[in-house]
């Protein structure tokens, strides 16, 4: 971080008129003043805002810097931003309010009542991931629940406010509409961490050192387990295909699993595993064919569907192994969603999408990391759910689900492009290292 004073206008047109801080170019018509504040340099908020300005069309004009002086200060900028049409300075206001630039004549935020159940009134404020306050009688209230795309529902007398799914609304209800009274605390570099997690947009690549991620990732969930958090995983049935299901019963076991999201194709494999030795049909021990196996995954949801639910087929004796199974013995709740091409499906698979989408809401709850393995489906509608301050890791053989995943807003993620089963492997040895001769 520069040591220099605080940058300020007048500094700006005494080096020079045009300097570099200064649009060469005079204001639109229409503009209005923003402020900044945070890690603002270093967490290249400010050029992010800068360049969204000017690819929308717009102008600006920085009127005061003050960059920070140690590593933690905070850094200030303020400037005019401008556009030729008020809708059209209205459009880039609300994009760079995402970055954390906020108007600096403040007003409350506008709340309007639902007037019908299951959706917002017109102009409803659509939520991102981050950390998002709103303003009621001139005081700044934190919006809990925080959700992408969503909208805030907000309870005037208790002055508190939480994200609203549109599923969710009830008539009634106070809804925030505009962008006016809102300002969102953007997810700043994270300076305690030095490698992968200190950068926010982790580029997806398979020339990545997998073994330093991976030390990086077990540490994390190492500080998690300790105490300091609650672990997510999110894992698809490549899991069990590849024979790592071991490496996931043991993170379960170990303590390293507080939650578990998957679907019905997971818990399936599994279990057939347990009970045939195969996963659709492919034998375990020697990777090839078995006889009438296409029919094993069929045979397991059957057995299980006439117990009425896993944790029954574990408690009489009937499931006695696999990453179901640990779940069950060592109280890991879990979570399987439906989807259309289920098999069954287990009597476990919460069917009505947006009732699972609820449920893993409540199941998210203090959530700080969260690893995704090979399920593009359920990695990205839980990236949907999750806070920015969440930590995510996701590994997958496909650089494109990792992608998908930050284009949808998830960028917090960290992309690992790997075999699930080298992935899982070297994580259980991270964690568990041998011990020294
Ligand atoms: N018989 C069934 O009932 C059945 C079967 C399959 C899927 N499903 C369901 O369909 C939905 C979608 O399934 P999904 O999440 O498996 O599909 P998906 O296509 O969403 O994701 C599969 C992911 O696994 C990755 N992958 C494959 N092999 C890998 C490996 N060796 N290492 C790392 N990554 C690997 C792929 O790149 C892909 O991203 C789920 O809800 C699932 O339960 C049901």
């Amino acid at each position: 971080m520069s040591s220099h004073r605080p940058f300020t206008r007048s500094d700006s047109t005494a080096a020079g008129g045009d300097g570099n801080l200064r649009s060469p170019e005079p204001l639109f018509p229409f503009a209005e003043e923003v402020e900044i504040v945070g890690h603002i340099i270093d967490s290249l908020i400010l050029p992010k805002v800068l360049d969204e300005i000017i690819t929308l069309g717009g102008r600006f004009q920085i009127d005061d810097v003050q960059i920070g002086n140690r590593r933690n200060d905070p850094s200030y900028a303020r400037l005019q931003v401008s556009a030729e049409t008020p809708e059209l300075l209205d459009q880039i206001l609300n994009e760079i309010g995402q970055h954390g630039a906020v108007p600096v004549n403040q007003v409350d935020c506008r709340v309007v009542e639902a007037d019908i159940d299951g959706a917002f009134p017109e102009g409803f404020y659509a939520t991102t991931n981050q950390d998002t306050e709103i303003r009621l009688d001139g005081t700044w209230i934190p919006v809990a629940k925080q959700e992408m795309d969503c909208g805030i529902v907000v309870d005037v007398e208790a002055a508190t406010a939480e994200c609203v799914a549109m599923s969710d609304v009830r008539r009634g209800q106070m809804i925030v509409v505009g962008r006016a009274g809102t300002r969102v605390h953007p997810l700043e570099r994270d300076t305690s961490s030095h490698g992968a997690f200190g950068f926010m947009a982790s580029a997806v690549s398979s020339e990545k050192p997998k073994g330093v991620t991976v030390r990086e990732i077990a540490g994390a969930m190492r500080r998690a387990r300790d105490g300091q958090g609650k672990i997510l995983v999110v894992a698809g049935p490549a899991v069990v295909h590849t024979g790592s299901r071991e490496y996931l019963s043991h993170l379960i076991r170990h303590g390293y699993v507080n939650v578990l999201f998957a679907g019905n194709a997971l818990a399936t494999h599994d279990i057939e595993q347990s009970f045939f030795g195969t996963s659709l049909g492919i034998s375990m021990q020697h990777g090839g064919g078995t006889d009438e196996g296409h029919e094993h995954h069929l045979r397991s949801i059957n057995r299980i569907r006439r117990l009425g639910s896993i944790s029954n087929a574990v408690r009489q004796g009937v499931l006695t192994s696999g990453i179901m199974y640990e779940c069950v013995q060592n109280h890991v709740p879990f979570l399987l969603a439906g989807s259309i091409r289920d098999d069954g499906p287990l009597p476990d698979v919460i069917t009505d999408t947006i009732e699972a989408q609820r449920k893993m809401r409540d199941m998210i709850e203090g959530v700080t990391f969260c690893l995704m393995i090979a399920t593009t489906l359920h990695s990205i509608a839980v990236g949907n759910l999750l806070p920015a301050r969440v930590k995510v890791v996701c590994a997958d053989i496909n650089p494109a689900t990792v992608t998908k995943l930050t284009d949808r807003g998830s960028f917090q993620t960290i992309g690992l492009v790997t075999d699930v089963e080298p992935f899982l492997r070297i994580l259980v040895q991270e964690l568990n290292p041998p011990p020294a001769t």
